[in-house]
This record gives C-alpha cells, sequence and structure tokens, in this order.
C-alpha cells in the first residue's frame, strides 16, 4: 500500500524516480508526488497530482535538473485522493518533505500539539503532522537523520518515511516501523524504496532494514542506526530476478502474464524439493514435529491456500488443521501452546494483518514457519523458519500465481511433515511433478472459456459452488470475479445450498460449479446441487475432469488428477473467466478501483 522510492546520485533525480514510481504504482494509485532537491537551501520542486502516475508526469512539463528526491504512489487512508492530500506533504517554508506509507495513530493528537505550535495545516492526512514535526526537530540540530530518530521515538502505529531537506541537499532519510523498506545500493547512487522493483533496473544489491531503523544515503555512503544513533549493519543481499520479470514482456496484462506464467511458477516451487517419492525440504529441518495442533493465518487469496491446504494437512499428518483470517486472529484471545504450529500465508510477506497475527501467535508460544514469495519481507524475517515459493514478481492487484504456489507450499510440508512422523502416505511426488503440464494443457485449451463469458456479461450476480477442497475454490473464483469485473458474487459449499442460498437461485442465474472427479465420494452429490439448481433455472458452467459425462451445455475440461490436487487446476479457468470479464467490462486490470498490492495498513 503505497510506492516510496528516493534516489540520490548523479543522473536525473525525476527520471529515475517516475520510473521507479511507474513499477510501483501496483502498490497504490489513486494519487502521485515527486520531490525534487533543485537548489540547497531553496524550496524543493514539489509536483503531486490526484489520479494515475500519468497525471503527474503530465504536470512535470519540465526536466528537472536535480540529483536527489523522493516520490510516492498513493493508496488513501486518511484523507481523500485530491491534490492536496498527495505526498509529499512539506514544511511552510517548502525546504523539508517526507513521504509516507502506514498510518500514524497518534497523528491528531500530535497535530493539535502542531497547530499549538503555529502550524498551519492544509491537508487531512495524517503525514502532514509528520512534515512539521520533522521540520521543526530539524531546527534544532540541523542533521536530517537525527531529526529522523527523535520525531520516529513520538510516532505510534506503521510507518516507512522518506524526507529530503534542501539545507542537506544530496541527503535522503528513511525511516521503517512495520512497513517496507529497502536500499538499492548502486556505483556513485543509492535507492530507498518499498520493494526492489523500483530500482532492480539499475542494482541488483540490496539491504535489509530492520524495525526501527533509520537509514540515511548520500550518492557514496549508507549508514543504518537504531533509533539511538547506534550504528547497525544491515542484511545484504543480491537480487536474483532479473528485471524482465517485473515487466509485461508482451501480454496485455500483467495478471494474464502471470496467470501464463503459472506452469512455470509451480515447477520453481517444487523445484529440488522432490527426491524420489520423499519431500525434502532443508529450510524446515529445525522444526520440531511433535506439535498437537496446526493454525494457518493468512488473508484473502492466501487465505483460501490455506483453507485448500487443510484438507492435505489433515490427511497427511493426523494432526488437527484450523484456518483462519489474519484480521480476525489477531484481536482474539486465542488458545495456543508451544505445542501448536502457526503458519502464515502472504505473497508478500508485508499484509500488515498477517503480521500482527504473527507476532500475536509468538507471544503465546507458539512456533511459525511462513509461505511467503517475497525474500526478506517482514514476515519471513520473524517467523521461525521460511518456505519459499519461488513465484517471481508478482505486480497484478489480483493473486494468481502466488496462490497456486503457495498451495504447492503447503503439500510439499504436509507431505514432509506426514514422513517424519512415519506416516505411510499415498505417493503424490509423481502426481505434483506432473501439474505444470496440466496447467500448461489448460490454458492452451482456455479458448471456449473467453467465448462463454461473454455470455455472462450482464449477470448481476455469479454464484460458485464447490464441496471438499473444490468449496475454497469456489471462493476463490468469487474474489478474483469480485476484484477484477466488480461483480456480486459469492462461492458456496454445495451441501449448504438447501440451507440458504438456494434461495438466490432464478431464471438465468449463472452458477460455476467445480466438480470433483469421478472417484471423490462426493462427486455424486456434486452432481446432485447441480441438477438441483439447473431445476430451479440456473445457468451452469461446470469445470470438470474427463471422468465424467456431463449433460451440461457449458463444460470446461480440466486434466484428471488426485482429489487433493483438483483446485490448482480448477483455479486456472476461474482466474481466466475473472480476467475476460474484467476486459469485457472496460475495467483497469491489474489495477483494479479501490485496492491495492501490499496491505500494510490495517
Ligand atoms: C486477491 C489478493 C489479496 C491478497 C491478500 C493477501 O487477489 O491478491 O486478497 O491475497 O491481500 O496478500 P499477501 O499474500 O501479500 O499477504
Amino acid at each position: 500500500m503505497c510506492g516510496i522510492i528516493g534516489y540520490t546520485g548523479s543522473d536525473s533525480a525525476q527520471a529515475r524516480i517516475i520510473e521507479g514510481l511507474r513499477k510501483l504504482e501496483y502498490r497504490g494509485y489513486d494519487s502521485a508526488g515527486i520531490a525534487l532537491v533543485e537548489e540547497a537551501k531553496k524550496p524543493l520542486l514539489i509536483a503531486k497530482r490526484a489520479g494515475k502516475l500519468a497525471n503527474l508526469e503530465e504536470a512535470l512539463t519540465k526536466e528537472s535538473r536535480a540529483s536527489a528526491g523522493i516520490g510516492h504512489t498513493r493508496w488513501a487512508t486518511h484523507g481523500g485522493p485530491t491534490d492536496m492530500n498527495a505526498h509529499p506533504h512539506a514544511d511552510e517554508t517548502g525546504k523539508v518533505a517526507v513521504i509516507h506509507n502506514g498510518i500514524i495513530e497518534n497523528y491528531l493528537e500530535l497535530k493539535h500539539e502542531l497547530e499549538i505550535r503555529g502550524h498551519k495545516f492544509k491537508s487531512e492526512t495524517d503525514t502532514e503532522s509528520v512534515a512539521f514535526l520533522l521540520a521543526d526537530e530539524l531546527k534544532k540540530t540541523g542533521n536530517l537523520a537525527s531529526a529522523m530518530r527523535a520525531i520516529c521515538k513520538r510516532l505510534k502505529g506503521s510507518f516507512t518515511l522518506l524526507a529530503v531537506d534542501s539545507d542537506n541537499p544530496r541527503i535522503i532519510v528513511g525511516a521503517r516501523r512495520n512497513s517496507p523498506l529497502v536500499v538499492g545500493v548502486g556505483k556513485g547512487e543509492n535507492y530507498l524504496a518499498s520493494d526492489v522493483s523500483a530500482f532492480i533496473a539499475f542494482t541488483k544489491s540490496a539491504l535489509e532494514l530492520g524495525q526501527d531503523q533509520v537509514v540515511e544515503v548520500s550518492p557514496e555512503k549508507v549508514e543504518v542506526t537504531d533509533l539511538d544513533g547506534r550504528i547497525v549493519t544491515p542484511h545484504a543481499y543480491e537480487i536474483t530476478w532479473d528485471s524482465k520479470a517485473a515487466e509485461r514482456g508482451g501480454f496485455k496484462h500483467f495478471m494474464l502474464k502471470e496467470i501464463y506464467e503459472q506452469p512455470k511458477a509451480v515447477a520453481d516451487t517444487l523445484l529440488g524439493r522432490i527426491k524420489g517419492e520423499k519431500v525434502e525440504l532443508a529450510e524446515l529441518k529445525d522444526i520440531k514435529i511433535d506439535f498437537e495442533r496446526i493454525l494457518i493465518l493468512a488473508c484473502g487469496t492466501a487465505f483460501h491456500a490455506g483453507l485448500i491446504g487443510k484438507y492435505a494437512l489433515e490427511e497427511w499428518t493426523h494432526t488437527p488443521v484450523d484456518v483462519e483470517l489474519a484480521s480476525e486472529f489477531r484481536y482474539r484471545k486465542p488458545v495456543l501452546s508451544n505445542k501448536t504450529l502457526v503458519i502464515t500465508i502472504s505473497q508478500s510477506g508485508e499484509t500488515m494483518d498477517t503480521l500482527m497475527a504473527l507476532r500475536h501467535a509468538k507471544s503465546l508460544g507458539a512456533t511459525t514457519i511462513s509461505i511467503c514469495n517475497t525474500i526478506g519481507s517482514t514476515i519471513p524475517r520473524e517467523s521461525d523458519a521460511v518456505l519459499y515459493t519461488h513465484a517471481g514478481p508478482e505486480i497484478a492487484v489480483a493473486s494468481t500465481k502466488a496462490l497456486l504456489t503457495q498451495i504447492i507450499a503447503i503439500y510439499l510440508i504436509a507431505l514432509n511433515f506426514g514422513e517424519r512422523k512415519g506416516i505411510k502416505l499415498p505417493n503424490m511426488t509423481g502426481e505434483l511433478l506432473e501439474l505444470p503440464n496440466k496447467i500448461q494443457k489448460i490454458l492452451e485449451t482456455v479458448e471456449p472459456l473467453r467465448e462463454m463469458t461473454r455470455g455472462y456479461k450482464d449477470a448481476t450476480s455469479v454464484l460458485f459452488l464447490g464441496r471438499h477442497v473444490g468449496y475454497p475454490a469456489a471462493l476463490e473464483g468469487a474474489l478474483k470475479l469480485k476484484e477484477l469485473a466488480y461483480m456480486h458474487a459469492e462461492g458456496f459449499a454445495g451441501g449448504e445450498l438447501k440451507h440458504g442460498p438456494i434461495a438466490l437461485i432464478e431464471n438465468g442465474t449463472p452458477v460455476i460449479a467445480i466438480v470433483p472427479p469421478a472417484s471423490s465420494e462426493i462427486a455424486a452429490k456434486m452432481i446432485s446441487n447441480i441438477e438441483e439448481v439447473r431445476a430451479r433455472g440456473a445457468r451452469v458452467i461446470a469445470i470438470a475432469d474427463s471422468s465424467f459425462n456431463l449433460e451440461i451445455p457449458e463444460i470446461i475440461r480440466i486434466p484428471k488428477s488426485h482429489e487433493l490436487l483438483q483446485p490448482i487446476l480448477s483455479i486456472v479457468p476461474l482466474q481466466v473467466f475473472a480476467y475476460e470479464m474484467s476486459l469485457l467490462k472496460g475495467n483497469d486490470v491489474d489495477q483494479p478501483r479501490n485496492l491495492a498490492k501490499s496491505v500494510t495498513v490495517e
């Protein structure tokens, strides 16, 4: 939520920052702004505009000479998406400017104090208080980093902050608490950013910042301290993915590219982890398997991965598994012990609710594992162990390849723990290794679904039905359609239909039904559910493998697989359906309204 970049070097700061913001726009896109240090000791050049980044670019009519500055792309929390509320926020002299990702929870109290000191607020944001606070503190010391350290001690909530000050013209200072910030270390230039995609085209050397740390960068130097000014050595790493991975590469949208990357993403998550019939996870070797209960915590699509994974985890580890929304868990008083294993699932590794739920679980004594796609992000850093999914960067706001690889990761954990517990398991490794080819086959034969989607464009509501592992897959189908097509959509468990939802069915109601393999004990039940809704006028699209001879006009065939693996296949057409519907509606596929990738606020 909110993309942040700072640049200091010898190149055009404006060009580098705009380029970085283009890469970060998926994090928030309701307004954008930039502050450039054009001349020492003079007011900064500040431009900000509501709407997409293109509006800001239009406002920047000439190329600035500045070689240091900061830029922001916003997802509004406090104050609507207007020019005035857009970041950066500056002090009255215009010489100090701040950008922010997160929420300053005590901003009202600070604002009151600052107003008494004579500051006049122009915006409705929580961030403007930080700009005034920083400017006042700076008057005492003249040192931007020490002023930042001092004010961070007064801030409550979550933040990544970047600041520039024309009295320190080549320096950018950043600070973080609970929100992401990475340093890009270049040659004669340095970057600060929300994530590495902002600078990967220019440097692959990065530094991870810890909690409550402040970083000062000039073109030649990076210095990280804690809030008391003690120097800390940050963890340095090389970014392994290519900058091309974060580009559309000939696809019309990132989402489409990411859907088509799924065979490779799944193969990469399996890579090196399957040895014959065994699953070896070196990353988890120190995790003791004597836990009595497993609890999965996640949000949104990652939560659906958890719901799907529960079936295999229970079946293959003989351990009770619960799955809970991280946002609900963190405000409960749950009963956990050191015999509870908590698995958090997060593509970004920065989702605030999941991070807070993880900390809550740790404080209650649980052992924690994270399943994550973003190397070095906060959630894996704070977990006892991590299994990375290796899906590559996911840029489209709607999650696709991350989900499939998260399910794979849970299955690998389930098989590995089951083996270590000495449980007799079915041989699943061959089936797992066949998945990339099967997904590829779906993608090659998905064309008729595109056509079918047209027939449902004017529907006011779409229902998704599934049973067993097909039920969370149905929830995911509905979530994708809501976020991309802005249509009312709901997922139901087939067995629940008669307990209420069947009242929604009327002539022409679209129902997308996920049919389990014929070998499943609930296959016949699902067929009955389909007949029940058809008898009441529903138009059904069935997603089924070839083991069924269904008398339904609209069927999307998927390859046969083990029942537990079926969601990894059945979800793919659901993603395509939502993608196509979004296109038909003329929506912004990669940046749907009101949303942002990486929800770093509560
Ligand atoms: C939906 C979607 C979101 C995320 C959720 C968790 O398509 O992308 O529901 O799945 O915000 O995000 P991560 O996995 O980054 O914790």
